[in-house]
């Protein structure tokens, strides 16, 4: 098994023939209505498994049935010969490469992501999921595709709205890396598909970076990954946003939570949060979208806690940012954090 997968940037779909002998096609069926092109190059691969995306295609119940009709549809075909080539957004990624980390006990695997936060950041790190009892991520395995290529045509094909989803990972990635692509990100004054495009290489090398150090996420290395995520999940969660938002909300937290702890010094603060880019963070509070009555404090506390024993003493590894390519992890509590939360809340209304 490749640690690190071949990475390829193209303008267009790969000629068929060049991603392997016998070919598995799975994709988001959504695909062949989207994107002209998509249908064209997949009428040329005779083995074919459309999915719908979402969290229900990861779900263990439906897996039985998946497999079996996957296994059908192989079974002609050899483990040395054969190829899955999964395109389709995170959902998608995560049930297909579990299928090949499993099918003939692990076949080769291509991965060709079609959603902003695929392209950025699901696609990469070798992970696959399945959900269990409605909880997510409960089983899969590390199965790195031999290759990654992400097409122009197939990311562009998406709503323009989605390209604002996507920025939250591209401006999480690049807060971690620091250097010049947070200078060069900084600068922005639009975030649009284009500008997606234009990063998405050195942020997919960010984000090798840092799962290099810990392929199998047994250092902690790779925690830092989750900048942003501990109040983003919350949020995405308690009120069905998109992840890509929740990300954007939870990074601005992060970054004024940094200040407030004294990781981020306040020249460095006011250094960061007058860049360009920096426009383009929501604020939770501000927006009013995000309430601190005590009722929604005790539904934060409890997504908060779902993977903890519930007592207020619990503490989570929460990831600050000292600067752009300084991250620190510090144990903060619960309370710790929802506290800030009613802090932003009164700054963001009184200043
Ligand atoms: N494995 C990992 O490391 C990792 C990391 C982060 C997230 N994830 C997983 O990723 C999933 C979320 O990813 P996602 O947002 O890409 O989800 P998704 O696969 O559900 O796609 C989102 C929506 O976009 C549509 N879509 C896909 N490609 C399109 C295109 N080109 N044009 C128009 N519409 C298109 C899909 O049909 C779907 O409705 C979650 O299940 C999450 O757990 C995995
Ligand atoms: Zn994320």
């Amino acid at each position: 098994m490749k640690l690190q997968s071949t990475l390829v940037f193209s303008n267009e779909l790969p000629p068929v023939k060049k991603l392997g002998e016998e070919i598995l096609l799975i994709y988001d069926q959504i695909l062949a209505q989207k994107s002209p092109s998509f249908g064209k190059w997949a009428k040329g691969i005779s083995l074919k498994y459309p999915v719908k995306a979402g969290e229900h295609l990861k779900d263990i119940e439906q897996f039985p049935r998946h497999i079996k009709a996957i296994t059908k549809l192989t079974e002609q075909t050899s483990v040395k010969k054969l190829t899955v080539v999964v395109v389709g957004g995170g959902s998608v990624g995560d049930f297909g490469g579990f299928v090949a980390s499993i099918l003939k006990r692990g076949v080769r695997l291509i991965n060709i992501p079609s959603t902003w936060l695929a392209a950025i950041d699901s696609a990469h790190g070798g992970k696959t999921a399945l959900n269990v009892g409605g909880a997510k991520n409960q089983i899969g395995t590390f199965y790195p595709a031999d290759q990654i290529i992400m097409v122009r045509t197939v990311l562009m094909a998406q709503p323009e709205a989605r390209a604002f989803e996507g920025f939250g990972e591209l401006i999480k990635i690049s807060l971690i890396e620091g250097g010049k692509l947070w200078s060069s990100l900084a600068k922005e004054k639009q975030i649009n598909s284009k500008t997606l495009w234009k990063y998405l290489e050195a942020a997919v090398h960010a984000k090798y970076k840092v799962v290099a150090k810990d392929p199998h996420e047994k250092k902690g290395i790779r925690h830092v990954l989750n900048l942003g995520h501990t109040i983003g999940h919350v949020l995405e969660s308690h009120y069905e946003l998109p992840h890509g938002i929740a990300i954007n909300y939870g990074l601005n937290f992060a970054l004024r939570f940094s200040v407030q702890k004294k990781v981020m010094k306040p020249a460095e603060a006011s250094r960061l949060f007058g860049e360009p880019v920096m426009g383009f963070l929501l604020s939770p509070l501000r927006d009013d979208l995000i309430s601190v009555k005590s009722s929604d404090l005790a539904e934060y506390r409890r997504l908060l806690l779902s993977d903890k024993k519930k007592t207020k003493a619990a503490t989570l590894r929460f990831v600050f940012v000292k600067k752009p390519g300084k991250t620190v992890i510090q144990e903060v509590t619960v309370d710790d954090l929802l506290i800030e939360l009613c802090r932003q809340r009164e700054e963001e209304l009184h200043g």
